[in-house]
């Protein structure tokens, strides 16, 4: 038999956009379309510093993480009652499903939220809901993940979780996020052992801006089972056959570096270097509402940028899978499903 034709490059961006994938590093709240923004405002007579929606995004220019952080944090004042956090969840999800997305684990903020006054119960009921709803209505395959703001206190994080208890069937773990630098991961240390004598999976943000210990910390002292970004682990060569033996994922966010910039331009991103250095990495939309594009806007616009090959799409999707916290079953389904669209392509074997 002659082997399978190679992929002509122009089916490279077709064939990311069919391949089913999981995202793992989507925090809600960043999914807020300016638009919503409106017409939550609009819901709740709330006025905005913005004229349009055009003005609003204009305003979306970013110089490092904190200076995306601050408007974040703004426009999430819109979310107040359990139909928003309704709406926007089930917003991301509709539009997850057309990108052959799979599975989502759905980061969100209860601080952001609860220290305005919104109860802990429109928060979670309302994203649960729209999480339950999305097999049925979608096929997609949705969880929570409660993130803890890092720039906030240890003290706070055990409150949240307190609030948060009596919907621990609705979250399948927690998370860390908000301002890196200077809040490194073992300021948590005692509520991630408690989130995991819970039962609770475990993940954080590390390496983003921050340094290769703060993923030593998260690692060793939150014993977390993935590392949400984790990009600057390449300057050390230790932590990277660490990282390797381990297995443990990276949950890498091209288009959110390149916005924030953690490099100089997509062109010089190391998502390949990781792959090749044996990790698995992952890529994802981190906050799409905000850094120009869902998670295949994020495949199509790195692998145009850095030359990524069918190959490493397939690994991508592969990794993507098995970082994710799904039943095994579902898992070996998806893995099927992603050598069916392989063939279609007419892409056979590793
Ligand atoms: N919250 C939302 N997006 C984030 C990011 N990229 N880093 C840290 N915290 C975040
Ligand atoms: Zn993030």
């Amino acid at each position: 038999m002659n082997p399978p034709p190679p992929l002509a490059p122009d089916d490279l961006p077709a064939l990311l956009a069919a391949m089913p994938k999981a995202e793992l590093h989507i925090h809600i709240e960043g999914s807020l379309e300016p638009e919503m923004i409106f017409a939550l405002a609009a819901r709740h007579g709330v006025a905005l510093p913005y004229p349009d929606v055009e003005a609003l995004r204009r305003a979306y220019a970013f110089s490092d993480l904190q200076s995306f952080l601050d408007i974040y944090y703004q426009g999430a004042d819109v979310l107040r009652t359990e139909q928003d956090f309704y709406d926007l969840a089930g917003a991301y999800l509709a539009r997850a499903a057309t990108e052959n997305i799979v599975r989502a684990e759905i980061f969100f903020d209860p601080q952001t939220h609860t220290a305005r006054g919104v109860p802990m119960s429109a928060v979670i009921g309302g994203l649960s809901r729209a999480c339950a709803e999305a097999d049925t209505r979608h096929g997609v395959s949705a969880a929570l993940i409660l993130c803890f703001l890092r720039h906030l206190s240890e003290r706070d994080a055990f409150d949240t979780l307190e609030q948060a208890l009596p919907w621990r069937e609705h979250f399948i773990g927690v998370g860390l996020d908000s301002s890196e630098l200077g809040h490194p991961p073992e300021k948590f240390a005692r509520v991630f052992a408690r989130c995991r004598a819970l039962g609770l999976h475990v993940v954080a943000h590390a390496g983003e801006e921050g340094p290769p210990d703060y993923i030593w910390q998260a690692l060793d002292v939150l014993k977390a089972e993935r590392i949400d970004h984790g990009v600057q682990c390449l300057h050390d060569t230790a932590l990277v056959r660490r990282l390797a033996a381990s297995g443990v994922p990276l949950t890498v966010c091209p288009l959110s570096n390149q916005k924030l910039r953690v490099f100089p331009d997509l062109a010089r991103h190391n998502l390949g270097a990781l792959l090749d250095a044996g990790l698995c990495a992952t890529v994802n939309s981190d906050d799409p509402a905000y850094f120009g594009g869902y998670l295949n806007q994020n495949f199509r616009s790195v692998f145009a940028a850095t030359g990524l090959t069918a190959r490493h799409a397939r690994q991508l999707a592969l990794n993507s899978f098995k970082a994710s916290f799904a039943p095994a079953a579902d898992q070996a389904r998806w893995r099927e499903q992603l050598d069916a669209v392989f063939e279609r392509h007419g892409v056979r074997g590793g």
